[in-house]
């Protein structure tokens, strides 16, 4: 949560802040702020607004702010609501250090005390306004020495962008828990939360390891061990283009994220083989168990992988909201498997279960999507999506590549025990390299779904139902709705329906039904007719040329064939678009939705 970014180099600093920061603002949007070094007389000038970067942006219009040295910061609050004084950066009480933070200072009453003795005043209710204050107190007349002795007291997770008058050539950051990589450029340096964030400016960067410290000038970037020792690091080139961080004629990311889905799927497929080994394969083949961890969507795409990797592979598989894994007394041995799903590699509750677990002597195995992600260095092993950088608070292409993975996994490991032989092997591969165009066809009903989902913007609640491997998507399609349109929504398998939530059912609920022809759709459609009995509004969606299902259904929606086992790719797209449009027609943020950040480093 929350977003850092800082430049020094050969441009006035502003304007590369404040396109870092729009670049940024997914991470959170309830303030903004910059604080820029004055070349005439090395003053910190800060500006700051309560809400979007747009309105920073606004209040900086007519201000003249010269610097080339600067931080800003685009928060997510924790610590005290949103407000001008709890908005980032913060600055010490001598006004010669500013500071811009990513995470929670878990120590920081203990140390707010202490300055507090020492006659610091305290303005903000942020943990983060210790950092400054630390820096003032601690400053030996070196800023690099400074944030050494700074880092040594403080306990959490954090990355830290600093600036001083004192040092006005300097830009330094400490990491540790919270993710921060350093930009690489020609006369210029950057730092960032992300690597879209700078993205137009260098394709050159360094990821930061927990404990680390880089110290930027225009020129040079060293990075320093948390004792203040010199270390070397690998340089990682992207070739992304920055277009991958633009709506490129989208009216938002969710929807060109939405569209996106055939390419995300190519490239993951196409990517697939080359984090794949042996050792791996024989690490999940000598597993006695494989737990999935994951949170939200990333959870809904663990659910979809047990179906696969126990149908394919015969390895069990259980799957656990991380946050709930982490706290409870489960049976690890050297032989358990933790396999933790994100598309950031930075949530915390997925990060720390499968550290804990990686101490407790499980293996570990990771999927991610961003490169370089915390999740992606701490486990032994890391598949990727290769989706691009998602914006979207919502995720959409992410899940479906994480499907893909999870998929071609469970192929590949089932052929690896000899549970399917080559043949069939080859059948599912081909089968899921039909996924792409399938998604295509399914795209082009956008605009009949739009109209369907002009019918509901007025519901209060929404019902989804699935069976089987759709179950998951069902889950997901209420997730989906719920987080951008605000519309209370629940996912549900379809048999267990009757057992409670049928007490919901009346003329004013709408039920979206995951109706595939399958081996399970005779009992899905009893499941619908229990619905319509009721009177409740069926929105189906089902296999194309299933005219069948239209008399009992309001609304019918149609997705190609394919196997069986392929259908959440193609049944959790028109939730996709049903939800966009239900929350774009009720004039919701559905890329910033209220109180949600994309990345959440928080517990
Ligand atoms: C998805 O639409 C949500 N915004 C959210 O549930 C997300 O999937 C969750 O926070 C997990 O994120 P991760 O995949 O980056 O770990």
């Amino acid at each position: 949560m929350c977003g850092i970014i800082g430049y020094i180099g050969k441009r006035k600093a502003v304007p590369v802040l404040l396109n870092g920061l729009h670049r940024l603002e997914y991470r959170g949007y309830d303030s903004a702020g910059i604080a820029v070094i004055e070349p005439v007389g090395n003053k910190i000038v800060i500006e700051k607004q309560v809400g979007k970067i747009k309105d920073l942006q606004e209040k900086l219009w007519d201000k003249r702010i010269d610097g080339h040295v600067g931080i800003g910061h685009s928060r997510w609050a924790t610590h005290g609501e949103p407000s001008i004084e709890n908005a980032h950066p913060h600055i010490s009480q001598n006004g010669k250090f500013a500071i811009v933070h990513n995470g929670i200072i878990e120590n920081y009453l203990e140390l707010k005390k202490e300055l507090e003795e020492k006659g610091y005043k305290f303005v903000s209710k942020t943990d983060t306004e210790v950092i400054a204050h630390l820096f003032e107190e601690l400053y030996s007349g070196n800023i690099v020495e400074t944030a050494v002795e700074v880092a040594k007291r403080l306990k959490g997770a954090y990355a830290v962008g600093v600036i001083s008058s004192e040092e006005p050539d300097k830009l330094v950051a400490i990491k540790q828990g919270s993710p921060l990589i350093v930009g690489l450029g020609k006369d210029e340096n950057f730092i960032a939360s992300d690597i879209p964030a700078v993205l137009e400016y260098t394709k050159d960067f360094i990821v930061l390891d927990d404990g680390e410290i880089a110290v930027l000038t225009k020129d040079e970037v060293h990075v320093l061990d948390i004792n203040g020792k010199p270390k070397e690091k690998k340089v990682l080139h992207v070739d992304w283009d920055v277009s991958v961080a633009e709506k490129a004629g989208y009216k938002h990311f969710m929807q060109k994220e939405i569209f996106e889905q055939p390419r995300a799927l190519s490239d993951t497929i196409a990517g697939f083989n080359s984090n794949l080994n042996e050792e791996l394969l024989n690490t999940l083949s000598n597993a006695d168990r494989i737990y999935i961890i994951a949170c939200g969507t990333s959870y809904h795409a663990g659910l979809v992988g047990k179906f696969w990797i126990e149908k394919f592979a015969k390895v069990p598989v259980e799957v656990d909201y991380a946050s709930e894994f982490r706290y409870r007394d489960k049976v690890l041995t050297d032989k358990t498997v933790v396999f933790g799903i994100s598309q950031s590699g930075e949530t915390a509750d997925t990060r720390f279960a499968l550290l804990d677990a990686k101490k407790e002597g499980a293996k570990t195995v990771a999927l991610v999507n961003v490169v370089g992600s915390s999740l992606s260095r701490e486990s032994d092993h890391t598949l990727f999506t290769y989706s691009g950088p998602e914006i979207g608070v919502a995720a959409t292409k992410t899940f479906t590549s994480q499907l893909a993975v999870l998929y071609l996994l469970a192929l590949n490991l089932g052929k690896f025990r000899n549970i399917i032989d080559n043949r069939l092997f080859e059948n599912l591969y081909e089968s899921l390299l039909k996924v792409p165009s399938a998604i295509e066809e399914i795209l082009k009903s956008d605009e009949k779904i739009k109209d369907i989902a002009y019918k509901y913007i007025n519901a209060k609640d929404f019902l989804f139902l699935g069976r089987n491997i759709n179950y998951p998507i069902a889950l997901e399609g209420a997730l989906k709705l719920k987080e951008i349109s605000y519309i209370h929504a629940e996912g549900y398998p379809a048999g267990e329906m009757k057992h409670g939530p049928i007490a919901l059912i009346d003329e004013n609920l709408p039920v979206a039904v995951l109706a595939p022809i399958d081996k399970f759709y005779e009992k899905i459609l009893s499941n619908i007719q229990e619905v319509k009995a009721r009177k409740g509004k069926v929105i189906s969606i089902t296999t194309e040329g299933n005219k069948e299902i239209e008399k009992f259904s309001e609304d019918t929606i149609y997705i190609p064939k394919v196997e069986d086992v392929l259908y959440p790719f193609l049944t959790v797209i028109p939730l996709q678009l049903l939800s966009y449009h239900i929350a774009t027609f009720l004039g919701k943020d559905v890329d910033q939705p209220r109180n949600l950040a994309k990345t959440v480093t928080v517990e």
